[in-house]
């Protein structure tokens, strides 16, 4: 055996890395951004969640396998979970590596990269390079894809700002035969209504000129390095071996070599993905010392197929394994009842994660957590030999455990071809099926009789999620043997009395959610529907179970009105602009603040989080920490502080580091500070915290009340209004906001200046507030603390607040040590007329108050709605329990009023026996009418809606389906919305501006607000450009500072725009005022001679602008006034289909109307309305809270959270979104408050996806029995599958009911909030 090369050789944009010391235990993406300086790639969640760290692996592949050829593999990986010794012999490609486009590189964009940017799909841009090296790598392998291939390569990839369609219709212009938006393509399909649009109405449906885009051309993309190629037997065939002071580093190249090192080193880890072990070693903070990458090793990558099945290598790749099963399943040759399993695993493998997992996750990865019908895995050891074993029921013996022996390796599964008389089947069920954890899953093997292919010869099945390993039902098989298929219904109810005796669960499970009974069960009327599908459909009704509910290529149909005739080619003001940051974004040049390179003597700081969360804080041990390197320069806790450790708007109960009490789990009780990033982390698992008196946490609403558990009184809202009847009591536990991110990127960086100055470089909304929090943390006064932010990686309000904690801990680690630190981390009489409303509302506001007494003041400010209430009795009360403090996020308040008012309607819909839509129009305000706090209304959209959807035709069609369907359900709904814009104090209605114009005639300006993807720049340079009567080229915004602009408020409550429109024009005013004596004197001298002149005459160019909007008032006691400039108004219409086994939904189709008199930019505002609509969905139907009894949130991070992803948008979508000026309204249509008529846009839109709940039902009585009877339709604040299948009201459901009732005293696994 040669010796092994401890050095590692790979190539980085066509760059050869020579790295002669690597460390085992560094990510790929470490190593490009900390050591590369290559910051295009994004890290976000840092556990394969999210794509924005995907990168492109190239490799030489040798043929393994007979009658493989040699080539070249093209994959796109995460590359937060790929280790950096893992790359020996590739070559990895970044966004920097195939194009420029702002960023001094010299190069041009890539056609990827300007595409994605002019068909505006990259707003706050933190996910874009993500995006866009997903979409290089799927053009590298294939230059002219399918949409579906588009499609399903995001599967991988979020976005919270966008909404997906945008980037979707930007790389389906790679597509073949597709031009992106013309009438052939994406479009097909669209609405009549936007079919009709006549470009001399005044109206577009074009945001964007493809006609434009620089044709794609593969042959000059970079070529493969020539060494790798040449070399590859070399690179392939070194044993490697690589050391730190924490871990080994083995490639084996051989299997000898392998099981040579599994005997030395029996806990060794072996890995090939690392995506199961790389995420435990971030999330479980697990170490191993030795690691073995096994995929090198011939004898397990291999394929072999034979007469009666497969045997593939245990490190053959998910990918490669489908691509070889849909190659067998195409081929002739192979006889048809050998393709049924194949069919059912490649279905089942576009349901396991993202491409980039699948891309280098290995079978048996997997295969060590699940559970492979009839498979036979052979094992290998020195001393054992080989040992081959059948996956049954004594193969897992716990939790993610196997039996396999500490010195073995796996070589290889062998699966079996279905028999001829068998069939398989397989299921998944999950909130978001695509890259989500399955909440059940399901594996069935029947074989039938000889000569009678409906009779149950014999039957396997067996279920994930039901127990901490994988079950074989066995009772449930048995009772299919003997029975005919054909018996339908009467077998299912057999088998699933079965499946209740057998996995008797309740919410004491240790791993199965309540639901999962629901869904276990519900998964055998699946297989019999599956297999209706064949001809046999017997008693299971019409079929209309037999096959999943679609996912179609998302469209969408836009309509704006364009501008107005007379206006100048070169006035911005109005048209699509893209987004100013978006080719820069694109091509991962534009700067996040983690982005920037280390300052000289830059520390790094790691939170420890406090691991109970009601308990009394005795010490805080950090010798162990300090211990383990030098580079540990201390442990920093509440005694460090040396200013004030309490914060807070409404009180100081927040605190930079936990005081004698910890009040949540996770809350922040010491600091590491150390030299580097990973040596902190490190550190961080070493500081031992004591606590004491340690308590049963208050975790939900019904806790807090049970317990008295309240803020105080003046934090809480109540409403009086006349003399309210009916009493409503409504409980929101909506969680709004997390530690865990809801935003992409969230980071600080601290820099301590002369002088005692310190620069707060920081992720946040709200410079002002993190400038002074972070004064008062250092005792200093705010004079010597500048605030400065140049973009966020999206807001939604969730950083206006709660990202102060994380720059107060790194400015005090700065002031420690006088070194730069950075920290990562809501009454009708009898005609259905409501006279009145008498409601008590409780908000979970977590451990502190921080904004949520103005979210409680909101909540009934926006409980109206549309609707005329009459008197109102309103009273929001905030429940202080043991969890992460919330804070305002997507629409503050308006998502939970929404939720209340509307399912008011709808339930006083169902009482009165009037339908949906008439309840609405009865209790809408009427022109003149006046809101429970005093306000005037006028009525908009909800007929222009009702026209573009189509609205009573398609309901009638709606109805007629639901009657000839028994599994299958569609409901259509149509909800109103109007959202006051105000933050409703006078002093809040305030912006400054600073413009600064250059002699060579470039302007610079800065305002006070914040980019966080909304376009704001953008809007702001158009606005310039005009009063300048400048091209937009010249003008430029670098960032947000708080000296060069004082005293800024929030960027929220979507008032950006309108305060700091008119402080950016009233300075650009001043200029050309001072301007206008030498244009008239030189007309024709041009701008930058008449600044030289005024220049000359000592004329100052440079001026402050300010705004203050009056009018504004709000008596928070009597709670009347004028809390908003105006509203927006809007209306949305969605078809959803459900399916009634799975609780599976689709969107068939969405009808958006919202006013936005004239848009400044059509496309800025048609992308937040579009991506504000996705993200409610994903609130209402995908995203929910679980915590365990001991108040640790369950869901952490982007995975458990379930944000919507494309294929959420392409289940949602064919969204016709109409983001025009209502030419029918009855009033005019400019709201005269708004800045130059243009009405704020994106909060409003999320609140709209409440109205997915109310379309669930359906419209016929048959349908509505079905849904709305079942036990868990009660109070349903959210239709996650799991509760759209608990709300149906059959045996199944209604079993489940009876099991998820707990014994006394008994604890349950989690705690779901929302209910
Ligand atoms: C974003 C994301 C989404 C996911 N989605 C899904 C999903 O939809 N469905 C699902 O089932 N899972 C999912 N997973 C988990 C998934 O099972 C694993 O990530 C993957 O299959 C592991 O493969 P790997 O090669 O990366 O394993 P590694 O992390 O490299 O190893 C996993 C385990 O297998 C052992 N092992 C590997 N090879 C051998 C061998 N030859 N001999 C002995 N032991 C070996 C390792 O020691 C380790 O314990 C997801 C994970 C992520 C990160
Ligand atoms: S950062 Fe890698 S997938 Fe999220
Ligand atoms: S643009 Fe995708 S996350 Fe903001």
């Amino acid at each position: 055996m040669a010796a092994a090369s401890s050095t590692l050789v790979f190539y980085v944009n066509q760059n050869k890395i020579v790295e002669p010391n690597p460390d085992p235990e560094e990510t790929l993406i470490s190593y490009l951004r900390r050591k590369l300086l290559l910051t295009g790639t994004k890290l976000a969640c840092g556990e394969g969640g999210c794509g924005a760290c995907t990168v492109m692996l190239s490799r030489y592949l040798r043929p393994v396998t007979s009658g493989c050829q040699p080539r070249i593999e093209n994959l796109a990986i995460n590359a937060c979970l790929a280790p950096l010794c893992s790359v020996h012999g590739a070559a990895v490609t970044t966004i920097e590596g195939i194009g420029g486009g702002g960023g001094g590189s010299g190069k041009a964009a890539h056609p990827i990269q300007e595409r994605l940017a002019v068909c505006h799909g990259s707003q706050c841009g933190f996910c874009t390079p993500g995006m866009v090296m997903t979409a290089y790598a799927l053009l590298r392998n294939h230059p002219q894809p399918t949409e579906r291939q588009i499609d399903d390569s995001l599967q991988g990839n979020l976005c919270r700002c966008t909404g997906y369609r945008p980037i979707l219709q930007g790389l389906r212009t790679f597509a073949s035969g597709c031009c992106g938006q013309g009438r052939n393509c994406c479009r097909q399909g669209r609405p009549a209504a936007t079919d009709s649009v006549n470009e001399e109405d005044g109206l577009s449906t074009q945001l964007t000129d493809t006609a434009s885009f620089l044709p794609y051309d593969p042959s000059q993309e970079p070529i493969f390095p020539s060494e790798l190629q040449l070399e590859a037997d070399k690179f392939d065939s070194e044993s490697l071996i690589f050391q730190s002071a924490f871990a080994t580093w083995h490639r084996p190249t051989s299997l000898e070599e392998l099981l040579k090192l599994k005997q030395d080193h029996p806990d060794a880890k072996i890995i090939n993905g690392n995506t199961e072990v790389g995420v435990e070693v971030k999330s479980k903070k697990s170490t191993h010392g030795c690691l073995i990458y096994a995929s090198h090793v011939d004898e397990l990558r291999k394929f072999d197929v034979d007469e009666t099945g497969i045997d593939i290598g245990a490190a053959v790749t998910l990918t490669e394994l489908a691509d070889r099963f849909k190659e067998l399943i195409t081929d002739d040759k192979l006889a048809e009842h050998k393709k049924r399993g194949l069919r059912a695993y490649v279905e089942m493998l576009h349901w396991f994660s993202g491409q980039q997992i699948r891309n280098v996750a290995s079978h048996f990865g997997s295969e060590s957590a699940a559970h492979e019908l009839g498979a036979v895995l052979t094992f290998a050891s020195l001393k054992g030999g080989i040992r081959q074993v059948a996956i049954d029921a004594n193969f897992f013996v716990g939790y993610r455990c196997t039996s396999a022996r500490p010195d073995e390796a796996l070589l290889s599964i062998r699966l079996p071809f279905c028999g001829r008389r068998e069939f398989q089947f397989g299921f998944k069920q999950a909130r978001r099926r695509e890259d989500d954890i399955a909440i059940v899953n399901a594996g069935m093997l029947v074989r039938f009789s000889d000569g009678d292919f409906d009779l149950v010869e014999s039957a396997t099945v067996c279920f994930g999620g039901v127990a901490p390993v994988t079950r074989v039902a066995t009772g449930a098989a048995e009772a299919l043997i003997g029975r005919r298929w054909s018996e339908g219904r009467r077998l299912v109810e057999a088998v699933a009395a079965r499946l209740d005796a057998e996995f008797p669960l309740s919410t004491a499970s240790p791993c199965a959610p309540p639901s999962s009974s629901a869904f276990y069960i519900g998964s055998v009327p699946n297989f019999a529907a599956a297999e209706g599908s064949h001809g046999k459909v017997g008693e299971v009704d019409d079929g209309s179970g037999a096959e999943r509910l679609p996912l179609r290529p998302s469209w969408g149909s836009l309509l704006f009105e364009r501008t107005p005739p007379g206006q100048l080619e070169k006035d911005p003001v109005g048209r699509p602009v893209p987004h100013a940051s978006g080719t820069g974004q694109a091509s991962g040049s534009a700067q996040f603040l983690d982005d920037l390179p280390p300052s000289l003597g830059e520390v790094f700081v790691y939170p420890v989080f406090s691991r109970h969360a009601a308990a009394r804080l005795v010490s805080i041990d950090a010798s162990a920490a300090l211990a383990l390197d030098p580079g540990v320069l201390g442990v920093l806790d509440r005694r460090d502080v040396p200013g004030n450790n309490e914060y807070g708007i409404d009180l100081s109960d927040d605190r930079i580091f936990a005081d004698a009490e910890v009040r949540f789990h996770g809350e922040t009780v010491a600091a590491v500070v150390a030299t580097d990033r990973e040596l902190a982390r490190r550190a961080s698992h070493l500081v031992r915290v004591e606590y004491a008196d340690i308590r049963k946490p208050i975790v939900t609403i019904s806790d807090a009340i049970r317990e008295g558990s309240y803020f105080p009184e003046k934090l809480c809202r109540w409403l009086r209004r006349g003399g309210a009847m009916w009493i409503v009591l409504w409980l929101s536990e909506r969680r709004t906001w997390w530690r865990e991110k809801s935003a992409l990127e969230d980071s600080c960086l601290v820099v301590p200046r002369d002088g005692g100055e310190f620069e707060v470089l920081s992720s946040t909304q709200n410079l002002s507030s993190t400038q002074s929090i972070v004064a008062g943390a250092l005792g200093l006064p705010r004079n010597r603390v500048v605030a400065r932010i140049k973009r966020i990686g999206g807001g939604f309000g969730g950083k206006e607040y709660r990202s102060i904690g994380t720059a107060a801990v790194a400015a005090v680690a700065a002031y420690r040590f006088g070194r730069p630190a950075r920290c990562l981390q809501g009454w009708v009489n009898k005609e259905g007329l409501v006279v009145g409303l008498k409601a008590d509302c409780y908000l979970n506001a977590g451990y502190s108050a921080d904004i949520s007494c103005s979210v409680c003041e909101y909540i009934i400010l926006r409980m109206a709605n549309c609707y005329n209430l009459g008197a109102v009795d309103i009273r929001c009360r905030l429940c202080r329990t043991n969890t992460p403090s919330n804070t305002a996020f997507r629409g503050f308040g308006a998502p939970q009023a929404m939720i209340g008012i509307e399912t008011i309607m709808s339930r006083l819909a169902s009482a009165s026996g009037l339908t949906d839509r008439a309840i609405r129009e009865l209790n809408f305000f009427r022109n003149g009418d006046v809101s429970i706090y005093g306000h005037a209304y006028e009525d908009r959209c909800w007929e222009e809606c009702l026209a573009l959807a189509d609205y009573e035709a398609r309901k009638a069609e709606v109805d007629r389906f639901n009657s000839s369907q028994s599994y299958r359900k569609r409901g259509l709904h149509i909800t109103p919305l109007c959202y006051g814009i105000g933050f409703g104090r006078s002093f809040l209605q305030q912006a400054g501006a600073l413009v600064n114009v250059y002699l060579d005639g470039s302007v610079l300006i800065t305002h006070g607000g914040v980019e966080m993807g909304q376009g704001l720049h953008t809007k702001l340079l158009q606005v310039a450009a005009r009063v300048l009567d400048l091209p937009i080229e010249r003008l430029y915004i670098s960032e947000t500072a708080t000296d060069k602009v004082p005293n800024t408020v929030s960027s929220a409550a979507s008032m950006t725009t309108d305060l700091n429109a008119p402080a950016v024009m009233s300075a650009c005013q001043q200029i050309r005022d001072r301007l206008l004596p030498y244009m008239h004197s030189e007309p024709k001298a041009g701008w930058d001679s008449w600044v030289n002149a005024a220049y000359m005459d000592g004329v100052s160019l440079s001026a402050a602008g300010f705004y203050h909007g009056a009018g504004i008032h709000m008596d928070a006691a009597t709670m009347q006034g004028r809390p908003y400039n105006y509203y927006t108004f809007g209306a949305a219409c969605s078809e959803v289909e459900i399916d009634l086994l799975t609780g599976d939904h689709v969107t068939r189709r969405s009808d958006i109307v919202m006013d936005l008199g004239a848009s400044l930019n059509p496309a800025v505002d048609i992308g937040q309305i579009e991506g504000a609509f996705v993200q409610g969905m994903g609130l209402y139907t995908l995203e929910e809270q679980r915590f365990s009894p001991a108040g640790e949130l369950l869901t952490k991070g982007p995975a458990p959270t379930r944000f919507p992803d494309s294929a959420t948008s392409r289940k949602s979508s064919t969204c016709s979104c109409c983001a025009a000026a209502c030419a029918n309204s009855p009033g005019p249509c400019t709201p005269p408050r708004a800045w130059g008529s243009r009405p704020s846009v994106w909060p409003p839109p999320s609140s709209w996806r409440s109205g997915t709940l109310w379309r669930q039902p359906g419209g016929s009585t048959r349908a509505k029995t079905a849904m709305l009877a079942g036990p868990g339709s009660g109070s349903m604040h959210r239709a996650t599958s799991e509760r759209i299948r608990l709300g149906c009201a059959d045996d199944i459901a209604v079993r489940h009911a009876k099991c998820s009732v707990l014994p006394e005293n008994a604890v349950p696994w989690e705690l779901k909030l929302g209910h």
